[in-house]
């Protein structure tokens, strides 16, 4: 690249600077796929002649090949993964490999390979989050009868299904993949012909480099393509909210696997011993998981920081929009992958969950609700059922434990208040009678799982 108009090399410092092999390389099938449907085209527009471009796609294949056999080592010398390839490209097919970058800037060239790899590997993490979602399926459908506490404010509020629970997960990943999937369909448009900023004078065909690659169309306007990362930030937007999602699940079953809920047993596969204490079991997983959340944020923030000032159009600043990228999806994706064995795995304790259901006054509100259908406004009803939780705290027992006279007198006497409270005070009922879409009660939790299995095949 330097060749004529440089005397000197780029200092060693600059040149470490500058380099962007330690993490380019992984473009480098994007980059000969990019590179063969642009030298097919050129070839079919008589820009080079056919026999060159022939030699070219041979090349670039055996370039390929040689990289998956590990045969070829990237010279960080040569700046970047397009100088490599371009480099053994010459070197093994000679003059015709000087050819390739007619009609061609290495600006529109990272473009597309950093898009066909936005796509490429959006579309593996939509897949694996679908994998989590089946195998949180699994669990919902072998625990509809599990009941637990649901918790506000992490106190314990009123009764649940375990399925609906999950459901509640299912639900994140489910919006996570449509973040995903939308922003890939905007990724996926061929920057290709945009050249270092201006496009080019050589008559190419944009479409038909554009479809060979598997891209949508092309995009419209070339100083925008060659100078915007939106796709990427899109992306690890949608990551770092997926993250998050899958922190709070992390956290959570952190919590459960403690003494102190013992709501789960996570699979040992997935736990760590500790050093000194020989009976740990820890849950480095789902804390790594949770912790792997601040950096995909993180690497949002990068990104957005790297574009942000920028004058039009492509500055070098945009090499360092690849690391945040390729950190966050990366992360991303083996986050899921491993989430999913976590939940496959998880055994969850079913008579420890119906304990802490049995303990807390889960069943207030239903008292509240049963006297406001008795004719009660619901502020005076409330008031009575409170009036009971604090005598069954007084007692230090569950408000299901007081008989319906001492209910009814710790309710000052209240009239409404007879045998037929007892009926209201069964959780499976209370969860059962919120019979409304999206609730908990068991038709419409089954109603959700086949919801969301076809949301998974659809
Ligand atoms: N490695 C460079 C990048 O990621 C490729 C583009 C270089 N273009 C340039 N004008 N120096 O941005």
């Amino acid at each position: 690249m330097r060749r004529g108009r440089f005397e000197t090399k780029l200092s060693s410092d600059a040149a470490e600077l500058n380099g962007s092999v330690a993490f380019d390389a992984r473009l480098l099938p994007y980059d000969v796929e990019g590179s063969k449907a642009h030298a097919r085209m050129l070839a079919a527009q008589g820009i080079i002649s056919v026999a060159d471009g022939d030699a070219i796609c041979r090349g670039l294949d055996q370039v390929a090949a040689e990289y998956a056999r590990g045969e070829l080592e990237l010279d960080p010398q040569l700046e970047d993964v397009h100088m490599n390839v371009e480099h053994r490209l010459t070197e093994i097919i000679g003059e015709a490999g000087g050819r390739l970058h007619t009609a061609r800037s290495r600006n529109d060239q990272v473009a597309t390979d950093l898009r066909l790899y936005t796509v490429d590997q959006t579309g593996k993490l939509i897949a694996a989050l679908g994998e989590l979602s089946r195998a949180l399926i699994v669990q919902a459908r072998a625990h509809i009868d599990t009941l637990l506490p649901g918790y506000t404010h992490l106190q314990r509020a009123q009764p649940v299904r375990l399925a609906h629970h999950l459901l509640a997960y299912i639900e994140m990943f489910a919006r996570d993949r449509e973040r995903l999937a939308d922003a890939a369909r905007r990724a996926n448009r061929s920057p290709l012909g945009s050249g270092a900023l201006a496009a080019t004078t050589f008559a190419i065909d944009r479409e038909q480099a554009a479809r060979a690659l598997g891209f949508d169309g092309v995009t419209g306007n070339s100083l925008d393509a060659v100078g915007d990362r939106d796709f990427a930030v899109e992306v690890v937007s949608a990551c770092a909210l997926l993250m998050v999602h899958l922190s709070r699940l992390g956290e959570e079953l952190v919590l459960w696997a403690s003494q102190e809920f013992g709501f789960v047993r996570l699979p040992e596969g997935y736990c760590s011993g500790s050093s000194i204490m020989p009976q740990k079991m820890n849950p480095d997983v789902p804390e790594l998981i949770r912790a792997k959340s601040g950096r995909v944020v993180g690497d949002l923030v990068a990104l957005l920081t790297v574009i942000k000032g920028l004058p039009l159009a492509y500055n070098k600043d945009l090499q360092e929009t690849q690391e945040p990228l390729y950190d966050a999806v990366e992360t991303a994706q083996l986050c899921v992958r491993t989430t999913a064995g976590l939940v496959a795995g998880a055994q969850f304790e079913v008579a420890r969950m119906r304990q802490a259901l049995d303990q807390g006054n889960l069943l207030a509100t239903e008292v509240a609700d049963h006297l406001t259908s008795l004719g009660l406004p619901f502020r005076d009803a409330h008031a009575a059922a409170g009036a009971i939780v604090r005598r069954a705290v007084e007692r230090g027992v569950d408000l299901t434990r007081l008989s319906v006279e001492e209910m009814r007198e710790a309710a000052g006497g209240l009239q409404q208040i007879d045998e037929r409270v007892r009926a209201v005070l069964d959780p499976a009922r209370a969860i059962d009678r919120r019979d409304v879409p999206g609730g908990p009660a068991r038709a419409r939790v089954l109603l959700a799982i086949e919801a969301a299995e076809k949301n998974l095949k659809g």
